[in-house]
């Protein structure tokens, strides 16, 4: 636990100034507007239906697999000195997945059939990463965390053409857990992720595992 406190205080710093706008960005978002999304208050009228049930499915599905993969790592490497790294980014992610939770109530959404399926795969992928290592374990939060960034960037420029105005909440929750996403990203690599066995490979096989979830969840 010492060489985890010793190795991690910046990570900590940044998930912790992280953390804390997450909570104060629901209380009181920038501009002062408040935010109704986790309220049943959204106005459905006039949005694009199809395109938000397949964002927010999608998105649903992925915090889902994200929380799945945390919880197999730390199944593994909880009691290592990564252990509190990891637990404080699944922190992140619980809180990504109770959002999403509540916009598919609010846009009133289904979830994906797959999340039997997402629930033992992450859980699987999570474990099995870990144990490579920790290293192994990062590499897999390295190619996971930047396919989810990419793929919310790619959501986003599709708001932002559809009409930024009519989407701006959506926009802003998408916005700061891509950001989110990316410093998940960011810690893995801080942690050695490019020194796992074979780090192209697992990378390479985890963004296809990916792409093909996203695929699958977007649609059915
Ligand atoms: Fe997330
Ligand atoms: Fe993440």
């Amino acid at each position: 636990m010492e060489v985890a406190a010793a190795a991690a205080p910046a990570v900590r710093c940044g998930l912790r100034r992280c953390r804390a706008g997450l909570r104060g960005r629901w209380a009181s978002p920038a501009g002062g507007v408040p935010l109704r999304l986790c309220s049943t208050r959204v106005t459905l009228e006039g949005i694009n239906k199809p395109v938000i049930d397949r964002i927010i499915r999608v998105d649903h599905a992925g915090e889902y697999g994200a929380n799945r993969i945390y919880a197999g790592q730390m199944a593994v490497l909880g009691r290592s000195s990564v252990g509190p790294v990891i637990q404080q980014m699944w922190n992140q992610e619980k809180d990504h997945l109770k959002k999403f939770n509540e916009l598919m109530v609010a846009y009133r959404v289904r979830p994906t059939v797959l999340l039997p399926f997402w629930n033992v795969a992450g859980f699987v992928l999570g474990a099995g990463s870990a144990l490579l290592g920790k290293k192994g374990a990062m590499a897999c939060t390295v190619a996971v965390e930047e396919s989810i960034s990419d793929h919310y960037n790619s959501q986003i420029r599709t708001l932002i053409e559809e009409d930024p105005e009519k989407y701006k909440e959506l926009l802003q929750v998408i916005k700061q857990f891509r950001d989110d996403e990316r410093e998940h990203h960011d810690i893995g690599l801080e942690y050695d992720a490019e020194a796992a066995p074979a780090y192209s490979i697992l990378k390479t096989a985890i963004q296809l595992g990916c792409k093909a979830a996203i695929f699958l969840s977007e649609r059915i």
